[in-house]
């Protein structure tokens, strides 16, 4: 069976331009997956936001361009040292090494993402309401509306993967099976969800832009008990593990899944599949 590969699309470049300030954040991500600690290091958007170029985003974050290339160009060097020393147990290698099959990589976002968010929200909205009883009055401004914006991500973001799962990700898996079988791909309707995911992520972003900026940039204050710096850690590693999940579904699992909806509409045999992989390794 011939699976499509993640790696590229017609309208995803599989190359970065020379010039890397023209290069956009997204083709970044996914192409060079090491940049993404750069672009965590300096609160710069890869996932939702990841359409700018990279002189634009540096921009928007306050970055300085030149010095923010600069650190590009070295993680690409040190990911493809990396890569020809076969690391595979660096930090974050995984998303280099992702799944070639669309159901593969959808099975991985859940395994490796969904799972632990059910289990994290809830312990971080139990933290919330802790320190916000025993410090809500030293922080009435920040603190009830930490609490209120963790609890309502919670929210959307358990209704969101619980939607993907029980709707998107097995209508992607069922196009995948009728697109290597040859068959009518059956995918109307899906472009309308995944849009309708992408807006979801939109907002997923702004509640982690809020809980940034209400938290300082998750930095507690001086007299914070343990519970407090917990939580402003968790929120942290909530923030960077969102940022990864959304930048798969936006920039590699969705693309791709389009990609390949249109080809099967277009009437290509498997074959259709097999070029998306060959494109892809050249
Ligand atoms: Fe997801
Ligand atoms: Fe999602």
């Amino acid at each position: 069976m011939t699976s499509p590969s993640h790696s590229a699309t017609t309208t995803s470049p599989t190359e970065l331009p020379a010039d890397l300030t023209l290069a956009r954040v997204a083709d970044l991500a996914r192409l060079r997956p090491g940049t993404i600690r750069v672009f965590q290091r300096h609160a710069i958007d890869f996932c939702c936001g990841g359409g700018k170029s990279l002189a634009e985003a540096a921009s928007r974050a306050g970055v300085a361009l030149a010095p923010l290339v600069d650190e590009i160009r070295e993680s690409i060097v040190a990911s493809d040292g990396a890569d020809r020393s076969t690391s595979s147990d660096r930090p974050g290698s995984w998303l280099g090494a992702l799944p070639d099959s669309l159901a593969d990589l959808a099975k991985l976002i859940v395994g490796r993402y969904h799972v632990a968010l059910r289990g994290e929200l809830p312990r971080l909205v139990k933290m919330a309401d802790r320190v916000e009883a025993v410090h809500g009055a030293a922080m009435p401004e920040v603190l009830p509306r930490l609490t209120a914006t963790i609890r309502a991500l919670e929210g959307a973001l358990v209704a969101h993967m619980r939607e993907e799962e029980a709707s998107v990700f097995p209508a992607i898996e069922r196009l995948e099976l009728a697109v290597a079988r040859c068959e009518a791909p059956g995918s109307e309707g899906l472009a309308v969800a995944i849009a309708e995911c992408e807006r979801e992520h939109v907002l997923v972003g702004e509640g982690l832009r809020e809980i940034r900026a209400l938290t300082s940039g998750h930095v507690p204050p001086e007299w914070a008990c343990n519970t407090f710096r917990g939580l402003y850690h968790g929120l942290a590693e909530l923030e960077r593990e969102v940022h990864e999940h959304v930048h798969l579904e936006n920039n590699v699992l969705f693309p791709l899944t389009l990609q390949l909806a249109a080809t099967g509409r277009g009437g290509a045999r498997a074959e259709g599949a097999g070029h998306i992989v060959s494109n892809a390794k050249d």
